[in-house]
C-alpha cells in the first residue's frame, strides 16, 4: 500500500510546537515573535499566500505586520521599508513575497535583509551557511526545509545509499533541496530543463522531488517502483469537470498514475504546501529566541 504524505497533519504538528515555544517566549518576560511581510502589487496568487502567511503568525501567537506596497513602488522606496524593518527591534523575521513586479530587482532587496530576520533563508549568507553544511546557526529555506520533514518521515534522519533526484535548479528551492538531501547522506542528483533525459535519471531514484512548475510532468514510468516521490509544483489548470471556467491546483507529478508505483507519494493540494507556511512560523520563532539571547 502506497503511503499518501499528510502534509497537513505534519505541518499542525509544527504549528502546535512553534505555538508552545511563542507562549514560552511571552511568558518568560520577552515580547511576541513578531514577523513582517511585505508585498508589492496586486498578484491575485501572492495575496493568497501572504494572507495565509499573516493569519498563520497571528494563529501562532505573533504579532503579524503587513506592508502591502502600490504596483508602481520604486526601488528605492522598498529598500527604506526594508531597512526600517532591519532596525525595529519588535521585528524579528521579514518576508518579502515573491515574485516583485518586472520594474524591481528582488536580489538587493533579499540580501539588504539582516541575515538574522531572513525567515526566507534566501540571504547569501543562510544559503552559504547551508551550502558549508551548518544547518545550525542560520535560517532555512521554508519550503525545502518543510518538504525534508515529509522524506524524514518515510526514510529516517540518515538517507546513506539512496539516490535522490531534484527536479528544478531554483535558489528558492532547487539548490537548498539538493543541500539538504546532501546532508543527510544521500547521493544527489539535480535535473533541469536542460537535462538530457530527466525520465532515465528519475529511473535511478529512490526520492524523486519535483519543483518544476510543469502539471503533471513526471508519470508512472518515469518512477523506479517503490521510490518516494515528494511533489513541490502548484499548477493552476482548468477543470471542467467542475464547471465551465472552473480551475484546479496539480501538481508537478501525475498523481493518480504514478500512486500505486511509489512507496510514498505526496499530494497536491496538502503535502509539501501546508509546510511551507509551517517552516516560516518556525523560522520566525527561531530567529525570536536567538535574539531575545
Ligand atoms: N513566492 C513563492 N514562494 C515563496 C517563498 O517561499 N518565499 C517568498 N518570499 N516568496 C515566495
Amino acid at each position: 500500500m502506497t503511503t499518501v504524505i499528510d502534509g497537513k497533519a505534519a505541518a499542525a504538528s509544527v504549528i502546535e510546537a512553534v505555538t508552545s515555544a511563542a507562549t514560552t517566549l511571552e511568558t518568560s518576560g520577552h515580547r511576541k515573535p513578531g514577523l513582517a511581510v511585505v508585498i508589492v502589487g496586486d498578484d491575485p496568487a501572492s495575496h493568497a499566500y501572504v494572507g495565509a502567511k499573516s493569519r498563520m503568525a497571528k494563529q501562532c501567537g505573533f504579532n503579524s505586520i503587513q506592508h502591502t506596497l502600490p504596483e508602481d513602488t520604486s526601488q528605492a522606496d522598498l529598500m527604506t521599508l526594508v531597512a526600517s524593518l532591519n532596525a525595529d527591534p519588535q521585528v524579528d523575521g521579514i518576508l518579502v513575497q515573491l515574485p516583485l513586479p518586472k520594474h524591481l530587482d528582488s536580489d538587493p532587496v533579499i540580501q539588504s535583509i539582516l541575515p538574522e530576520k531572513d525567515v526566507d533563508g534566501l540571504h547569501i549568507v543562510n544559503a552559504g551557511k547551508l551550502a558549508t553544511g551548518d544547518l545550525k546557526t542560520g535560517l532555512l529555506s521554508c519550503t525545502p526545509a518543510g518538504a525534508m520533514i515529509l522524506v524524514r518521515q518515510i526514510h529516517g534522519n540518515d538517507l546513506s545509499g539512496l539516490n535522490a533526484l531534484v527536479i528544478g535548479r531554483s535558489n528558492l528551492f532547487g539548490k537548498p533541496m539538493a543541500q539538504l538531501l546532501l546532508n543527510a547522506n544521500a547521493t544527489v542528483t539535480i535535473g533541469h530543463s536542460r537535462s538530457r533525459d530527466l525520465p532515465e535519471l528519475a529511473r535511478q531514484a529512490d526520492i524523486l522531488v519535483a519543483a518544476v512548475g510543469r502539471a503533471e510532468m513526471v508519470k508512472a514510468d518515469w518512477l523506479k517502483p517503490g521510490a518516494t516521490v515528494i511533489d513541490v509544483g502548484i499548477n493552476r489548470v482548468a477543470a471542467p469537470e467542475k464547471g465551465e471556467g472552473k480551475f484546479k491546483l496539480v501538481g508537478d507529478v501525475a498523481f493518480a498514475e504514478c500512486k500505486p508505483v511509489a512507496k510514498a507519494i505526496s499530494p497536491v493540494p496538502g503535502g509539501v504546501g501546508p509546510m511551507t507556511i509551517a517552516m516560516l512560523m518556525a523560522n520566525t520563532v527561531i530567529a525570536a529566541h536567538r535574539r531575545a539571547g
